[in-house]
């Protein structure tokens, strides 16, 4: 099945076969085509789908080799895809140069982390409010969280994200056989009430995202940081996740969550300011999370390549790279604003307190995503984000040029009105 699904024979969605029918055909005990369709699950192949029987999942972790990515079609502006901005980031060529000249020589057996990195993280961090005593350092933010997981979890755990989430996270969660327990957010981020309420169904962690949520934009407000924190004192043992993928570019403060529970790791990485080619983010955490961590990571990849973190480095220590950069969080901000203000105008509700994204709330997400492709613009559909919450459209602001805001605004406020001909 898992070959079928990589060669497309079984697409997204399609329904598998029923237990005892497909032991039937083919001559075996039903609980091993069970225990078959448990492994799929928990390799993040197919799902459960209630009374509706067991589906391949819309985006299985199995890729098919040949898979290309969505075309936008010609004359078509790409909102759809969270990227930052290429033209807002730093340039790579010098700095990787420099990094590879103060890393030269180094390689098995030295530090894993390279102290020129490690010191501007306990300074960034530090400044921020997170304990950074304890760093690791990973490939990406899907690389940490996944190394933090697997230290404390094991499949069929229960962990707490935001909903709507990162279609990325909640696909590694799939894959990681853990079990998501979603949890409904404001503009303020993940709210405490409904946290308490996943923790007090047994979810062992939690992960947050600090700022810049994906999708909807949120922010965790200072005042919900501390309800958070208050729900988290409670439950000292569950493990605590901070992504805070778009530090330097989110357009708001960070308030943070570290140190909340026993077990906690803040994973910062430079993929949306810096340039997300570095693949390399930071973790903070508790000394058993970041202990753990490195010695299974040794067993793995063994570190993150010493030149790319000097060259990180040299970009957090450049004056220009640092101008640059508080150049896009402004650019961002600036489009980011604009756009909800002109939606405002035009009655329609959004979202968008930090980062690259604005949510819509739409009644219908296809007849909306097809009405503004209509028009010209390319948006994301929430459905890749959603868990249990109502539908909305992504729009990612990162290249909108300010010409575009006013007509991309009409337009949306027509696709955010339209009902589709089935009367959704
Ligand atoms: C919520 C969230 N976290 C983190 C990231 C960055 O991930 P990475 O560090 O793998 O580039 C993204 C990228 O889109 C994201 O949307």
């Amino acid at each position: 099945m898992e070959q079928a699904v990589a060669a497309g024979v079984l697409e997204p969605g399609a329904t598998v076969e029923p237990i005892r029918r497909l032991a039937a055909e083919l001559g075996v005990n039903p609980n091993t085509v069970a225990a078959a369709y448990r492994m799929l699950r928990e390799r993040g192949v197919v799902q459960t789908a209630g009374r509706r029987g067991t589906r391949v999942r819309s985006r299985p972790a199995t890729v098919p080799l040949d898979r290309t990515p969505l075309e936008v079609p010609a004359g078509v502006r790409d909102l759809a895809d969270g990227r930052p901005a290429a033209s807002l980031l730093p340039r790579l060529a010098e700095p990787l140069r420099r990094g590879a000249t103060a890393a030269a020589g180094r390689g098995y057996g030295d530090d894993d982390i390279a102290a020129a990195l490690a010191a501007g993280a306990r300074a960034t961090l530090g400044a921020d409010g997170v304990p950074a005593q304890h760093l690791a350092v990973a490939h990406s933010t899907l690389d940490a969280v996944e190394r933090v997981l697997q230290v404390h979890l094991r499949p069929g755990d229960r962990v707490a994200i935001e909903d709507p989430a990162w279609a990325n996270l909640v696909d590694l969660l799939a894959a990681l056989g853990l079990v998501v327990e979603p949890v409904c957010l404001d503009d303020d981020g993940m709210r405490a009430d409904r946290l308490q309420a996943a923790l007090a169904r047994g979810a062992r962690a939690v992960i947050v995202t600090s700022r810049a949520q994906v999708p909807t934009g949120a922010a965790i407000s200072p005042d919900r940081a501390g309800a958070l924190r208050h729900v988290l004192s409670h439950h000292r043992d569950v493990l605590l996740i901070e992504d805070d993928h778009a530090a330097e570019i989110a357009g708001v403060n960070l308030a943070p969550l570290a140190g909340a529970t026993g077990s906690w790791a803040h994973v910062r990485s430079v993929s949306k300011a810096w340039g997300p080619d570095l693949r390399l983010a930071v973790l903070a955490g508790d000394p058993t999370t970041i202990d753990r961590l490195r010695a299974r990571q040794r067993l793995g990849p063994g570190w993150v390549s010493h030149a790319v973190q000097e060259a990180v480095a040299v970009l957090w220590h450049s004056q220009p790279a640092q101008t640059l950069v508080r150049n896009a969080e402004r650019e961002y901000t600036k489009l980011r604003t604009a756009l909800l203000a002109a939606l405002s105008q035009r009655g329609v509700p959004a979202h968008g307190r930090s980062g690259l994204n604005i949510w819509v709330p739409v009644r219908d997400e296809t007849t909306a995503v097809t009405s503004l492709l209509g028009n010209g613009w390319a948006v994301a559909a929430g459905s890749r984000f959603r868990l249990a919450s109502s539908p909305g459209l992504r729009i990612t602001i990162a290249t909108l040029r300010a010409s575009e805001v006013l007509p991309l605004a009409d337009a949306t406020a027509r696709a955010a009105s339209s009902v589709s001909s089935r009367g959704v």
